[in-house]
């Protein structure tokens, strides 16, 4: 703040403590002493305001708050640049310091935990309850509001509970994914296909690759569908389906890691206008350590639920 109107704000606020001050003292000195009968003389809609001095503990009240005043501007900044006399304040008063504080105070707690997990490979982090309990509270607070708080998913976020990975699922990848960010690339394929091929494309894709039916009377052509897959899509979600995890390019064969929905109308959509989801990068704004715990309870998920699926087929045999 420049002097100028370090000293407005000075000049402001000390003339507003004496002003009031002094109309405190002022008034109560012409005040009568105790309750009269005598009024003030008008009268609003019959109601009139007797001669009566201020009750004692408003009195009171009143001049505890300039009382406070001044002890608050001595003690804090509040006056211009003035930095107030409590240590702590030497760079001045804002939310962002008094975050920084809290922030360093954190670090000095929690940074030898982090760094002994930091220091082993995510897959054993996964495996220690207290890194999952911090990795948990973390996906939540930075994680959910696109991957939902049971890490279920929603239209365009993907499930990370389950088996079926866009980017893959091995604990480093999740890692990668979670630091760098990713950015999916789905080409349009409207003008290029036409209205005919799309549809054709998209029976395909749902009949043939995901196993899901057809509406009954579908007039779609599933030999024009696989010639156009072949030549155009094959690229990227490879020559059986399966997709390619380097792209980000998802596996048409299991319709339950679809993002963008399994119905013709939606899948006509995705290959007419294309997909671009974009998982924002974590790297600068979390850092390592907690990605690592992060990538462990996304890992941790996903693997109690193959688990619970060995467990399951172990049985059902
Ligand atoms: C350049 C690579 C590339 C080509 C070529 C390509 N895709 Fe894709 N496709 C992707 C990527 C990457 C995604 C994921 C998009 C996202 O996550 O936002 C995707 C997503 C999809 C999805 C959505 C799956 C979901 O999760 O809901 C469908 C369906 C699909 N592609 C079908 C096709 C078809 C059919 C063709 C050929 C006409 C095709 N793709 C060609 C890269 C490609
Ligand atoms: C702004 C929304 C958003 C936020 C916040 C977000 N994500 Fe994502 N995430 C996405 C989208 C969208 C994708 C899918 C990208 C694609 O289309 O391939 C994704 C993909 C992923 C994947 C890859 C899934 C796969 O199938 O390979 C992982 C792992 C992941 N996110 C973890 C996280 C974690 C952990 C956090 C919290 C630090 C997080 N995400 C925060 C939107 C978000």
């Amino acid at each position: 703040m420049t002097t100028f109107w370090s000293t407005w704000i000075c000049v402001l606020t000390i003339g507003s403590l004496i002003g009031l001050t002094w109309l405190l003292i002022g008034t109560r000195r012409g005040e009568t002493k105790g309750s009269t009968d005598q009024t003030m003389g008008h009268s609003f809609d019959g109601i009139e305001e007797y001669d009566n001095p201020l009750p004692q503990w408003w009195f009171m009240l009143f001049a505890a708050t300039l009382v406070f005043a001044v002890g608050y501007l001595v003690l804090y900044p509040g006056l211009g640049n003035w930095k107030g006399i409590l240590p702590g304040y030497e760079n001045g008063w804002t939310g962002v310091h008094e975050w920084e504080k809290e922030m360093n105070k954190a670090d000095a707690k929690f940074g030898p935990i982090f760094a002994k997990f930091a220091a082993m490979p995510v897959e054993e982090v996964a495996k220690d309850p207290q890194a999952l309990k911090m990795g948990g509270r973390l996906f939540a607070s930075n994680c959910s509001v696109c991957h939902g708080s049971d890490a279920k998913g929603a239209f365009g976020f993907p499930n990370l509970a389950d088996s079926n990975w866009r980017w893959g699922g091995d604990a480093e990848m999740i890692k990668t994914t979670i630091m760098g960010g990713r950015m999916a690339a789905m080409p349009a394929w409207g003008e290029i296909l036409g209205d005919a091929g799309v549809k054709n494309v998209a029976a395909y894709v749902r009949h043939e690759l995901a196993g899901l039916p057809l509406p009954e009377g579908s007039t779609a052509d599933l030999h024009a569908g696989q010639q156009a897959f072949s030549t155009t899509c094959v690229a990227c979600h490879g020559a059986n389906g399966k997709g390619t995890e380097a792209m980000g390019a998802p596996n048409l064969t299991q319709p339950a890691g679809f993002i963008y929905g399994t119905s013709l109308a939606q899948l006509e959509q995705t290959i007419r206008h294309g997909r671009q989801g974009h998982m924002p990068a974590q790297n600068e704004l979390l850092g390592n350590d907690k990605v690592q715990l992060l990538a462990a309870y996304v890992y941790s998920l996903s693997q109690s639920l193959s688990t619970e699926r060995l467990q399951a087929e172990g049985k059902s045999e």
